[in-house]
């Protein structure tokens, strides 16, 4: 009796442990129905460390039914996508959204990414401020 619940938990544990090793991260392929725009930030724009600022994209073409609207701003540095948060939640049908520039180190090489139903990337602009160079 006693080996049989070990044998139960065991069991349960080896399950757990395949659900948790299978949780996928975000998948950036496969969100390619919309992209929105992104205008600000655009190339010249400096953002100081600490400020707030308003991301913006154009909305003007949006697809009648959007599967996702959900949307998510993540951080790119030197053309590549960062784990760095600066957005969530928040409607891509909004076409605004106020993001704090985060504690990086000064570069010319930042871009930031949208998701939704798709992702699409701004242009390549500069955060200053932190007093570290890269
Ligand atoms: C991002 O938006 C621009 C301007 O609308 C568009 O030309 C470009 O193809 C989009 N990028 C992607 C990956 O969809
Ligand atoms: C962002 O836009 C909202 C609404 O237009 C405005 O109230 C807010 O002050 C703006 N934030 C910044 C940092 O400009
Ligand atoms: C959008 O969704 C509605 C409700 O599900 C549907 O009636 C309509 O045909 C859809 N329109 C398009 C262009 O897919
Ligand atoms: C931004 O910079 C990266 C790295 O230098 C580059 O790969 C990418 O093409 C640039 N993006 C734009 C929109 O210029
Ligand atoms: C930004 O990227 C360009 C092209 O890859 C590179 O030449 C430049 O040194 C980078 N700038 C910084 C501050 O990392």
């Amino acid at each position: 009796m006693q080996s049989m619940i070990l044998k139960g938990l065991i069991a349960f544990f080896f399950a757990l442990i395949l659900t948790l090793v299978q949780a996928k991260p975000i998948d950036v392929a496969k969100r390619d129905v919309w992209s929105p725009h992104i205008l600000y930030p655009h190339q010249g724009t400096v953002w100081q460390v600490g400020n707030r600022h308003n991301v913006t994209w154009d909305t003007s073409n949006h697809p009648v039914n959007i599967t996702n609207k959900i949307g998510l701003i993540l951080l790119r540095f030197d053309g590549e996508t960062t784990p760095l948060i600066l957005a969530n939640g928040f409607s891509v049908l909004d076409g605004k959204v106020e993001v704090t520039v985060p504690w990086v180190v000064n570069s010319n090489n930042y871009s930031i990414i949208l998701f939704g139903d798709s992702g699409n990337d701004s242009e390549n602009f500069s955060i200053e401020g932190s007093g570290v160079d890269f």
